[in-house]
């Protein structure tokens, strides 16, 4: 069974952990590991901020991975990043861990829409955006010269 809880202090390390894997941060869009000293200052900024809400995923009492929403320049809108330990890839439970934060997120916040940045080599981000019915509304280029 999933369900979700506010990221916790004792949530530090094992963020950060499954920051720094190789095959999670390919997909981000800073594509490198952060140091320690960068993560827990970006840490206890985030557990101490009203724009941010960031919940844990526990899966059979593993945490599994994290869903966050960042208010953007008012409290309706959010941005969302989405994060699964690799282990937990591949069985649906991104899906589920996304429909668990947004209902944990209108019951927290007045968000009514969230926006989603995704690459677009990243296959299975992009399925799962689609899958929880986020649609496409803007498109980015780029060209290197
Ligand atoms: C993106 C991520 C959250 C997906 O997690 P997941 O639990 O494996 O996803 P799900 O099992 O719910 O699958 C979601 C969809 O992606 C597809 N998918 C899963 N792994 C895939 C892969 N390696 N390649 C292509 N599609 C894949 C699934 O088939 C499913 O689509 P479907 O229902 O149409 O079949 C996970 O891969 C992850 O944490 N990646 C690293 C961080 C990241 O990229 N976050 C998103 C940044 S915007």
């Amino acid at each position: 069974m999933l369900e979700i809880r506010k990221v916790l202090e004792e949530d530090k390390e094992i963020i950060i952990e499954w920051r720094n894997d190789p095959r999670v941060y390919k997909y981000a869009l800073n594509p490198n590991p952060v140091s320690v000293e960068n993560h827990e200052k970006w840490f206890g900024k985030v557990l101490s901020s009203n724009t941010c809400f960031f919940y844990m995923g526990i899966y059979d009492g593993k945490k599994c991975g994290t869903v966050r929403y960042d208010l953007l320049d008012n409290n309706h809108e959010a941005e969302v990043s989405i994060s699964l330990a690799p282990d937990f890839w591949g069985k649906g439970l991104a899906f589920l861990l996304m429909n668990l934060g947004e209902a944990k997120l209108k019951l927290d916040s007045q968000v009514k829409v969230i926006h989603a940045t995704v690459l677009n080599e990243n296959t299975a981000s992009m399925s799962l955006f689609v899958k929880s019915d986020f649609h496409p509304y803007l498109t980015k280029l780029k060209k290197e010269i």
